[in-house]
């Protein structure tokens, strides 16, 4: 008998999540990326773009550790040198190929400065031609700023609907949704605040989840971790955030979501490695893991620097980045280990 649909979503969302492994977020959008590569003084260019990326997804033995990769639309349609598909190359290594899906933020209203995710406009043609090229899984963000006003309700209802209408829409096309609502870090507020704001969103999210009736076993949920602002007086060590996380995960998140993958959000590589691994030091319901962006690449494209003579030490910073996130993720790291940052 053919496996039904959710059956299908249930198992690619466990095989995202092996213990021991993670998901690489290699989806900046242009300009993100951009603004990345500006801080390394390379030249964003299509090809510059394509030569970081194949970089990263050629880097020997990654596989030992990534189990998926999010990429953005130019991406997915790249080649390496060779002419093989970037596609291709992630499956050929078992890496599940990913795909961002939303289409970025604009203002919630006029002159408002909390910010709304849009896309939802031809998803479902989207999301089916993404299929197509490979893609198993997509990822949509929403973002939420903390100040004494922010965020508003309208800004988590019009946030949280528009997050359940893709998630929707992902498992109708054969895609696992990865549902990723991060409260920012910017900021002065508490962690107490960082708490109270991010149970408000997922409460929020859960809610419309269950509304489009979005198949927990066939999702990921991708949240901030809860922490300070980065501007907060008050600094927190790595068990008080993997406290204060689970904690709040443990009310919130229903137990049939099968991964939580967290994002990294602007922590530093190291801070963010230790987070999750003070997370992982006792059973959770859910496989604890990562879908790091930034804490795995900065170290990586400092060392890239846009030259080709050093993709073999770039690659290195990578595996060796991949390798501590995944003894994070069974609770066996430690900071003594950290070599090479
Ligand atoms: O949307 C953001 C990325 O998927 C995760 O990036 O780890 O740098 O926050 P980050």
């Amino acid at each position: 008998m053919e496996e039904d649909n959710n059956t299908k979503l249930a198992k690619i969302a466990q095989s995202l999540i092996p213990i021991g492994k993670g998901i690489l977020a290699a989806d900046e959008s242009t300009s993100t990326i951009t603004k990345r590569f500006e801080l390394i003084g390379v030249p964003s260019t299509e090809e510059t773009r394509r030569q970081y990326r194949q970089l990263l997804f050629t880097t020997p033995e990654i596989e030992k550790y990534i189990s998926g990769v999010i990429m953005y639309d130019e991406t997915i349609r790249q080649k390496s040198d060779n002419g093989e598909s970037f596609v291709s190359i992630l499956q050929n290594k078992g890496i599940i190929p990913g795909i961002k899906v939303d289409g970025g933020t604009t203002p919630l209203r006029v002159g408002s400065s909390e910010l709304l995710t849009i896309g939802l406009e031809g998803l479902p043609e989207r999301l089916a031609s993404y299929y197509e090229l490979g893609a198993r899984f997509a990822k949509w963000r929403a973002v939420f700023t903390i100040s004494d006003e922010f965020p508003t309700s309208e800004c988590i209802e019009k946030n949280s609907q528009a997050l359940a209408l893709y998630a929707i829409q992902s498992q109708q096309a054969g895609l696992v949704p990865i549902v990723e609502p991060e409260v920012m870090m910017e900021g002065s507020h508490s962690q107490e605040r960082c708490y109270e704001v991010t149970n408000q969103v997922l409460l929020q999210v859960f809610k419309d989840l269950e509304v489009q009736k979005v198949s927990y076993p066939g999702m990921l949920l991708k949240p901030n971790m809860i922490v300070p602002g980065k501007s907060a007086a008050m600094a927190i060590n790595p068990y008080q955030t993997a406290q204060k996380t689970r904690a709040l995960l443990e009310t919130v998140v229903p137990k049939e979501v099968p991964g939580i993958v967290f994002l990294s959000g602007g922590m530093t590589p190291v801070q963010a490695t230790e987070n999750l691994n003070a997370m992982n030091k006792e059973r959770a319901l859910w496989q604890l893991s990562f879908s790091y962006g930034r804490a795995l690449q900065e170290p990586v494209l400092k060392a890239w620097n846009g030259s080709r003579g050093n993709e073999s030490t770039a690659q290195e910073m990578f595996l060796e980045r991949a390798r501590l996130n995944s003894l994070a993720v069974v609770g066996k790291y430690d900071s003594k280990m950290e070599t090479m940052s």
